[in-house]
């Protein structure tokens, strides 16, 4: 006989006021004993395979809806940003088939190069000195060129991407009164460059993605210019930040784990695993939500319509069940069938993985071999814990001296 939600009696955990290790271990305790728990704004869960089921059950919708963005007047409302994030149904099937095509590893792969090139600029401009601060030097600048370079779009045209993006995530700092004209106006300027750029591409076709965007065809459909503006914003936003913390997490953990980071310059053949690695023990999105579209049953239990349940990637990235040791950060650990849940799961899994993938599988072994000897030369400071894309906001790292 299912009960419903609000009858169960469940732990709360208030993961806000915990820092991430604290976090992990009060997760750890509980997972043995709850399924289900209460923390700060909704219900949650937290083992790797209630994880996975919720966010492959299609009755569970996207709950980015309830980000601060909505709370912008509704004629200000960037609607766009993330909307593929927020949509469900067959509107979301269609525009993930039509878009796959430009998100395949191989596609990737083309940026590579590039990728490598846009590192070793960065890192020549404190290899030397043997100190950097590693977020402002190399985590900030690194993703804009590349995503840039993915739309097409010139690199004198850079700087523009990188104001707007950082105007437009000003709806995250809880301050939308006094950011909203910035917000807005960004959104504005680079809807309009976005038109420019797909009229280009339409009259000539180049080889980036807005080319394969508007080349995307499926029986007939093609995306409209609507779309095609969606579909690249939402590649903007949900392509900057996240690599960006990914990054210095990634390379904040290797910190404290010198014989990995030399073991990764030796071997730079383990890049992929470093990475796969790197984001299960310290990944830059610790969880996502999910809100039930209708009466849903899920292990005996009744969530009502409406109510919201947290998914926690970060503790199923921990759980025992699935991971074996799963506090040890081994960049040789075997790819698993189960794997790392940074990304996500079901039908919204991230869209960019294979270039996230690719750009910091390029990263990691370059900044091994050219930042050997790694410290940090003071504390690293972490961004609040309650931040969707989360990572260190500073961090001061030293290293031997190289060319
Ligand atoms: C390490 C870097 C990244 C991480 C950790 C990450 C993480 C995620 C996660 C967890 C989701 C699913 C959210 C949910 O289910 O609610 C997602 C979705 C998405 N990501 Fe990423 N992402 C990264 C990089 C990128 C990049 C580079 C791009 C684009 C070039 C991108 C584009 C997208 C898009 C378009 C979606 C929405 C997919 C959909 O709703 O169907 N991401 N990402």
């Amino acid at each position: 006989m299912a009960t419903r939600l609000e009858d169960l009696e469940l732990p709360e955990v208030d993961l806000f006021g915990l820092d991430r290790r604290e976090a992990r271990s009060t997760l750890k305790e509980l997972r043995g004993d709850h399924w289900l728990i209460k923390n700060t704004f909704a219900h949650a869960v937290t083992r790797y395979e209630d994880v996975v089921a919720i966010l492959r059950d299609r009755r569970w919708h996207s709950a980015l809806a309830y980000m601060p963005q909505t709370t912008l007047p509704e004629a200000d409302r960037p609607a766009r940003i993330g909307s593929i994030l927020t949509m469900e149904g067959p509107n979301h099937s269609r525009l993930r088939r039509l878009a796959a095509p430009a998100f395949t590893p191989k596609a990737a792969d083309r940026l590579r190069p590039f990728m490598r090139e846009v590192i070793n600029g960065l890192v020549d401009t404190f290899a030397a000195t043997g100190r950097c601060e590693f977020v402002e030097d190399v985590c900030e600048p690194y993703p804009i060129p590349i995503i840039c370079e993915l739309l097409g779009a010139p690199k004198q045209d850079w700087k523009l991407f990188s104001n707007w993006a950082t105007d437009i995530f000003r709806i995250f700092n809880n301050d939308i009164a006094n950011d909203s004209a910035k917000i807005v106006a960004a959104g504005t300027e680079l809807e309009a460059y976005v038109r420019a750029l797909i009229a280009e591409r339409r009259d000539a076709s180049r080889d980036d993605l807005l080319s394969d965007f508007i080349a995307a065809e499926e029986d007939g459909d093609r995306m409209s210019t609507d779309e095609l503006v969606m579909m690249t914003e939402a590649v903007l936003m949900a392509g900057t930040d996240t690599t960006r913390n990914q990054l210095a997490c990634s390379v904040a953990l290797f910190s404290e784990q010198p014989d990995q980071w030399a073991l990764l310059a030796d071997q730079p053949e383990l890049a992929a695993r470093a990475v796969e690695e790197s984001m299960r023990v310290l990944g830059a999105v610790s969880g996502t939500a999910r809100v039930a579209s209708e009466d849903i049953e899920y292990r005996d239990v009744i969530f009502p319509a409406g109510t919201i349940v947290a998914t926690s990637l970060g503790a199923a990235n921990y759980d025992e069940a699935v991971f074996d040791d799963p506090f040890t950060f081994d960049i040789t650990r075997e790819p698993s069938s189960s794997p790392q849940m940074t990304f996500g799961s079901g039908i919204h899994f991230c869209m960019g993985a294979n270039l996230a993938r690719a750009e910091l599988q390029e990263a990691l072994p370059l900044l091994a071999r050219r930042m050997p000897d790694l410290s940090t030369y003071a504390t690293i400071e972490w961004k609040s814990a309650n931040i969707g894309i989360w990572g260190p906001a500073k961090l001061p790292l030293a290293f031997t001296p190289s060319q």
